[in-house]
């Protein structure tokens, strides 16, 4: 078996929530050489996506296991020690606990996986695709999932003998916190029941999609914690990564990117307490954009068999993805004239900064009642 892990933590930014220096993305990429040197990972690539760093890492132990969850932790550790050096905003931010007992997920980094046998005969090459995404929740996959998983619309791959009969989504109900609440739904049957689901991105979201044709391949995963439900408090945003493998019994690269020019809007952004649009964007591309204009970046790998990563291709940068970015613009500039009000800002509950609901709070107990004065009866003449 072959493990695909990527994870991906927040632990500083120049000059605010921006991206990681240079001197922790080297420590990373040192210190994943260094375990390849001991036998640990097969291979791996580090990014960052805003102020986010990814730890892309193929092994052979499977997913949750302890020494790889640990050796990212560790990586992480290193990095916010540097960023704490370098006086770097937000130092640490998504290490919520202390250590975390062999497994990152509950302890704020995100973390996709998936296991898979590379010698399959329904899998004659293996091709997968990283998707990284900041300034917005785990949520922020639900509609381009669904679209590609569920209809033709985007993808018309579905109409193929190997995919017709469907797929199975893990959904994820994001609120619970401790273990696990989650419902499995099989498409295209249960196409809207999905859809009464993924409507809500801040509550549920997908963690996996399974082939129905080869049960035992799963195609998706994505982290799903979101660290204020970990940390009962704002923490920053969730900023997700998803994990895909792609073409023959699954979507073709080109099919799981088509909702992307979409630019759909995603909670998030600024103070976690916004909508804004998802703009494709180049990997190791900077936060700078008006209200932390939210970002995805998508990098794709062929994997050998004994598990070593291709050169990758960086999918969104291309001139294709121009006017895209253009339109994310435009819908960005829309939603932000009218500033605070009704859709622009999250609903109260999701504020994702606590401190808003505590200046709610003040002037909920400033609110007092007025009687009405009783109504007169004008008997009729
Ligand atoms: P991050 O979660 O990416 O650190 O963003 C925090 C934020 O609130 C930016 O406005
Ligand atoms: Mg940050
Ligand atoms: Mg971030």
């Amino acid at each position: 078996m072959l493990t695909i892990s990527a994870i991906k933590a927040d632990v500083g930014g120049i000059g605010g929530h921006t991206r990681p220096s240079t001197r922790m993305l080297q420590a990373a990429r040192d210190a994943l050489r260094e375990a390849v040197q001991r036998g640990l990972i097969t291979d791996y690539d580090v990014t960052h996506t805003g102020d986010d760093i990814c730890l892309l890492m193929v092994h052979g132990h499977g997913n949750d296991n302890p020494e790889i969850h640990e050796l990212a932790w560790s990586v992480f550790k290193t990095a916010t020690k540097i960023a704490q050096e370098q006086a770097l905003y937000g130092a640490g931010q998504d290490l919520l606990k202390d250590a975390p007992s062999g497994n990152v997920r509950g302890a704020g980094p995100g973390a996709a996986e998936i296991s898979f046998d590379p010698n399959a005969k329904e899998r004659r090459a293996e091709t997968i695709m990283v998707f990284t995404a900041d300034k917005c929740g785990p949520g922020a996959f639900n509609f381009p999932l669904w679209t590609v998983f569920t209809s033709p619309l985007f993808c018309a791959g579905l109409m193929m003998p190997s995919m017709k009969v469907g797929f199975r989504f893990t959904v994820i109900d994001m609120e619970h916190a401790g273990a696990d609440r989650i419902i499995e739904l099989d498409v295209p049957e249960h196409h809207i029941d999905l859809a009464i689901l993924l409507r809500d991105e801040n509550r549920f979201g997908i963690k996996a999609i399974h082939s129905r044709k080869h049960p035992h391949q799963q195609v998706v995963s994505v982290s799903t914690d979101r660290l204020h439900t970990i940390a009962g408090e704002y923490k920053g945003k969730d900023d997700p990564v998803a994990l895909l493998r792609t073409q023959n019994i699954f979507p073709a690269p080109e099919e799981v990117v088509s909702p992307y020019f979409t630019a759909h809007y995603v909670a998030g952004d600024a103070r976690g307490s916004h909508h804004m649009p998802l703009m494709p964007a180049p990997i190791n591309t900077a936060i700078t954009g008006v209200y932390c204009l939210p970002i995805v970046a998508c990098m794709a790998y062929s994997v050998t068999a004994d598990g070593k990563l291709s050169e990758s291709v960086d999918v969104f940068d291309n001139p294709v993805w121009e006017a895209t970015r253009l339109k994310a613009q435009h819908k960005a500039d829309e939603i932000r004239r009218q500033g605070f009000v009704g859709p622009a800002m999250l609903p109260v509950q999701e504020l994702e900064y606590s401190a808003f609901r505590d200046s709610l709070a003040e002037l909920e107990e400033r609110f007092h009642i007025v009687e009405r004065a009783a109504a007169q009866y004008q008997p009729a003449d």
